[in-house]
């Protein structure tokens, strides 16, 4: 018999056919349970229709039929069961309402040997990592390291150091002037002058830093890169200490097959003056298309400071002598990590630069 037939008919027939109230109320009760259990959200409120409906609900109907039908010795039994279960499927179906509006809850434990979630590393640029490697190698042979400012005075950038005032790194070409007189610096030079002013020998630094100039963006050139300079001034430096510190300095740098090549060549705060070419590190020196198949590589300026140059600086050139390098750290690292366009390294793909986790 259907759940709502059984509510329909009178209690006292029911009970001739060997029910209990107690066994009537029970199979209502777990008829809604089961019903409750299989209800989806959306089916609760039909549900309590259903169930708990004023006219036409399941348990109005016992009402009618069971309760109010009972002979007066049965209604006190009776009365209990129907509130009873009026009350309990009332909150059971609220229960049910709120849990099924709740957010559904982790059921699994936590695996903890699943891999957590990804934390990308930093890399080291490839110009910081060029720099450490250089400061690796000048450090143990006492050099100083300093940086001066990027906004310079024409004095310190170009006067100082000796430049004639035609010159063409000064046509505005290439420098980037500011307002009174300032300018970007072209090159960390300016900073021989500043730290001779303010030091005495015996001198042994390093410069590194930002350079600017107005050049336009291609594979080998940028308006902003980094120099590095290394100077030294004592009584008694040559042209020889030049010479052994660059080599002890390329090998080291480099790889310890590697040639250096001494062209003579002109700097206005540098005489002599020379450029140093290395042997090829794509083909050690047996001829590419990279050295244009010399077999060697351009890769920095020198020479003894200028007397002109120690002047300026405040220093006597009778009793000083120095001499001085300086290269590009963006070419370096390009030539030591094989990068092949200056412009990788200001775009700041993280593709690029995880390449030197
Ligand atoms: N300052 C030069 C430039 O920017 C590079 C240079 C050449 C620095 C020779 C030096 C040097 O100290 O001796 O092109």
């Amino acid at each position: 018999m259907s759940i709502e037939d059984k509510t329909r008919l009178p209690i006292l027939g029911l009970m001739a056919d060997g029910n209990t109230p107690e066994g009537l109320y029970e199979s209502l009760r777990e008829a809604f349970e089961s019903e409750v259990g299989a209800a989806s959200a959306a089916g609760l409120e039909s549900l309590r229709n259903r169930w708990l409906g004023r006219r036409s609900g399941l348990l109005a109907a016992a009402n009618e039929n069971w309760l109010k039908a009972a002979p007066r010795e049965l209604k006190p039994v009776v009365g209990r069961l129907q509130n009873a279960l009026r009350r309990h499927s009332d909150a059971a179906l609220k229960a049910a309402v709120k849990a099924a509006a709740a957010p559904a809850r982790r059921t699994s434990e936590v695996d903890p040997t699943l891999p957590g979630p990804a934390r990308p590393f930093g890399a080291v640029h490839p110009v910081r990592r060029a720099l450490e490697d250089v400061l690796r190698i000048f450090r143990p042979l006492g050099y100083n390291v300093v940086e001066g400012p990027e906004i310079e005075t024409f004095f310190y950038n170009f006067e100082a150091l000796n430049f004639p005032p035609d010159h063409p790194a000064v046509d505005e070409m290439d420098t980037l002037f500011l307002k009174d007189g300032m300018l970007l610096r072209t090159h960390t030079s300016p900073c021989q002058v500043r730290v001779m002013e303010s030091s005495q020998p015996p001198l042994r630094c390093v410069v590194h830093g930002k350079v600017y100039r107005n050049d336009t963006p291609d594979a080998t050139h940028s308006p902003m890169f980094h120099q590095l300079e290394m100077f030294a001034v004592d009584e008694t430096i040559t042209f020889a200490d030049l010479k052994g510190t660059l080599e002890h300095f390329v090998r080291n740098f480099f790889g310890p097959g590697t040639r250096a090549r001494f062209r003579p060549s002109y700097f206005p705060f540098t005489e002599p003056s020379a450029e140093v070419d290395i042997t090829c590190p794509f083909c050690s020196g047996s001829g590419c298309r990279i050295c244009k198949h010399t077999g060697f590589i351009e890769v920095l300026g020198c020479g003894m400071i200028d007397p002109e140059v120690l002047r300026h600086s405040g220093l006597d050139p009778e009793r000083y002598r120095g001499f001085a390098a300086g290269f590009g750290l963006d070419r370096f690292a390009m030539l030591k990590y094989g990068i092949d366009d200056i412009l990788l390294m200001y775009q700041g793909d993280t593709r690029f630069l995880a390449q030197f986790r």
